[in-house]
C-alpha cells in the first residue's frame, strides 16, 4: 500500500474520494455545488478553520458580532426575523424546531412524509403525532401537496394541537400552499414549521412562501454551494438567546467555522452572480422538462430547479447514467431525481442529455399503487424510538412492532413508522414496490413498557 508523501500511514477514505474526484463525473445530487469551487478568494478550510477565540463569536453564547450579522442577513434574505446557524445539518434543525415549538410531550400534526429526524423527535420529545396525509397523484406515481383543508380538519378535531410540521419541498419538488396552511394555523392558534431541507435556493429564485412559517429549516448543502451538514434554521417572532439554547443541545459545542463562513459566502453569492446562476438552472429544468417525459402535474406549485424524469425503470436509467459518469440523486421504480443547481454549465446540460440518449428506453413510465392507510400505533414514538430491539427476518415479521420506518421511495412516506404493528397487507405493498430488504428491526415482545436499555440483535 503506498502512503503520501508525508504521512505515516493508509488514508483509505480519503483516496478513494480522491479517485472520485478525480474521475471528470457529472454531478446532478448533493452537495449543491458539484464538486466546483465557489468563485470566492480566501475560503480555504484550514486558515478559516478557528475555534472560539475570542475574538470569532461563539455560535451557542452570544453569537458574537460577526456570526450575529451573517445570520441577520440571512434572515433577511429569506424574509424571516431571525436565523441560527446549523452544521449538523436540517436534521438539527428539524429537532430544534420541533423543541422549540412543540416541547415535551405536545401534540403535533406531522406530514406522514416527513424525514426520520422529525420522527426521531418524536421520540426524543415524547411528542404524539397525528399525521397528514397527502393526496396520491395516481397518473405521476407521487405523492401531492399537503391540502390546507387536511390541516383545517385535523386542528378543528384536535384542538389539543398547537403545533404543524410539513415538508415543502419534497424530494420530488412538490411544494405545498404554505400562505393557505400559515393563515389556517394562524386561525386555529397553533404554530407552522416548515421542513424546507431542498428548498434553500428557493428565496433567491423569488419564492416567498416560506415567510407564512414560523420555523423554516433549510439545508444549504443540498442545493446550494455549502459544504456537507451546513443548514439554517429560521424564525419569526423567537427570541434569539433561546434559539442558540435549543440549537446547542443537538449540536457540537465546537460548530465548524468553515461551514459557518461557507453559509455566509453562499448567501451573499446567492444575492449577486449565484442568484443569476440558479435562474439559468430553473431555465435548464424547463428545456430538459420539454425534452425527457418529466414531472410536471398540472396545477401544482414545483421546484422549478428539481428535474425528474419519469420512465419505465428509474434504477436502470440511474444505474446506466452512472455508469456514463453522471451521478443523479435518487431513483425509483418509476423516476430518476437529479438536483440541477447553479453550479451547471451548458456543457454539463449538453454531457446529460448525450448520456440520456445513449440509455433512455422509450416505455410507459411506471405507475405505482397508493400505499395502504397507516398501520395501528402501538407503543408511543418514543417507547418504540428506545425499545430494545432485533433483526428479524423480512417473511417473520408480520404481527410484529417496528422499531425503524419502512419508506420507500415512492410514496417516500413510510408505510410503517417506529411504534406501528407490522401487517401482511404493509408487507405486500412493500415487496410490489420493490423494497428489497432481507430483514429488519422490531421492538422485543417481552419488552415492557418503561425500559429504555437498547439492546442489540446479537445480545440477546
Ligand atoms: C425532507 C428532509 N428533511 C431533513 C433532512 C435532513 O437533512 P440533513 O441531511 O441536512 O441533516 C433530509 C435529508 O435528506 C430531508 O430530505
Amino acid at each position: 500500500m503506498k502512503f503520501h508523501p508525508g504521512l505515516g500511514g493508509p488514508t483509505p477514505l480519503y483516496d478513494s474520494l480522491l479517485r472520485l474526484a478525480q474521475a471528470n463525473t457529472l454531478q446532478l445530487n448533493m452537495p449543491g455545488h458539484h464538486g466546483k469551487p465557489l468563485a470566492v478568494e480566501g475560503l480555504w478550510p484550514s486558515a478559516l478553520d478557528f475555534t472560539e477565540n475570542g475574538s470569532t463569536g461563539d455560535l451557542f453564547g452570544s453569537g458574537g458580532d460577526a456570526i450575529e450579522e451573517a445570520e441577520q442577513l440571512w434572515a433577511k434574505a429569506v424574509g424571516m426575523d431571525q436565523c441560527l446557524f446549523l452544521t449538523g445539518g436540517s436534521t438539527q434543525g428539524v429537532h430544534t424546531g420541533l423543541a422549540l415549538l412543540a416541547g415535551i410531550g405536545g401534540h403535533v400534526a406531522l406530514d406522514r412524509g416527513s424525514h426520520r429526524s422529525a420522527y426521531n423527535a418524536l421520540g426524543l420529545l415524547d411528542l404524539t403525532p397525528h399525521y397528514l396525509p397527502r393526496p396520491w397523484l395516481e397518473e405521476e406515481g407521487v405523492t401531492g401537496p399537503i391540502q390546507p383543508e387536511t390541516v383545517e380538519d385535523t386542528l378543528r378535531h384536535h384542538p389539543e394541537i398547537k403545533t404543524i410540521c410539513i415538508t415543502s419541498p419534497t424530494y420530488y419538488g412538490v411544494l405545498s400552499d404554505l400562505p393557505a396552511i400559515g393563515a389556517v394555523c394562524r386561525r386555529h392558534g397553533a404554530r407552522l414549521m416548515v421542513d424546507g431541507a431542498h428548498g434553500a435556493h428557493l428565496p433567491f429564485l423569488g419564492y416567498t412562501g416560506y415567510q407564512a412559517a414560523d420555523v423554516v429549516v433549510l439545508s444549504a448543502h443540498k442545493t446550494l454551494a455549502a459544504p456537507g451538514q451546513s443548514a439554517l434554521l429560521l424564525a419569526r417572532g423567537m427570541d434569539m438567546d433561546t434559539l442558540r439554547q435549543v440549537g446547542s443541545v443537538y449540536g457540537s459545542s465546537s460548530p465548524s467555522y468553515v461551514m459557518m463562513a461557507a453559509l455566509d459566502v453562499v448567501r451573499a453569492h446567492m444575492e449577486g452572480a449565484g442568484g443569476l446562476a440558479y435562474r439559468q438552472a430553473a431555465q435548464r429544468t424547463d428545456r430538459l422538462r420539454l425534452r425527457y417525459p418529466s414531472l410536471r402535474p398540472a396545477g401544482l406549485e414545483l421546484d422549478p430547479t428539481r428535474l425528474v424524469l419519469c420512465c419505465g425503470d428509474g434504477d436502470r436509467l440511474a444505474a446506466s447514467l452512472r455508469e456514463q459518469g453522471v451521478y443523479p440523486e435518487m431513483s425509483d421504480v418509476g423516476h430518476v431525481v437529479l438536483i440541477l443547481t447553479g453550479a451547471d454549465t451548458d456543457r454539463d446540460e449538453a454531457r446529460l442529455c448525450q448520456a440520456l440518449e445513449q440509455c433512455w428506453q422509450p416505455g410507459t413510465p411506471r405507475r405505482c399503487p397508493p400505499p395502504p392507510p397507516p398501520p395501528p400505533q402501538v407503543l408511543t414514538p418514543r417507547q418504540a424510538l428506545f425499545a430494545p430491539r432485533r433483526r428479524v427476518a423480512w417473511e417473520a415479521c408480520a404481527g410484529q412492532v417496528a422499531a425503524v420506518q419502512l419508506a420507500p421511495y415512492p410514496p417516500g412516506i413510510p408505510v410503517v413508522a417506529p411504534g406501528e404493528k407490522l401487517e401482511k397487507k404493509h408487507l405486500v405493498y412493500l415487496e410490489e414496490m420493490g423494497y428489497n430488504v432481507q430483514c429488519t428491526d422490531v421492538v422485543l415482545p417481552s419488552w415492557e413498557v418503561g425500559a429504555t436499555q437498547y439492546i442489540k440483535g446479537d445480545d440477546l
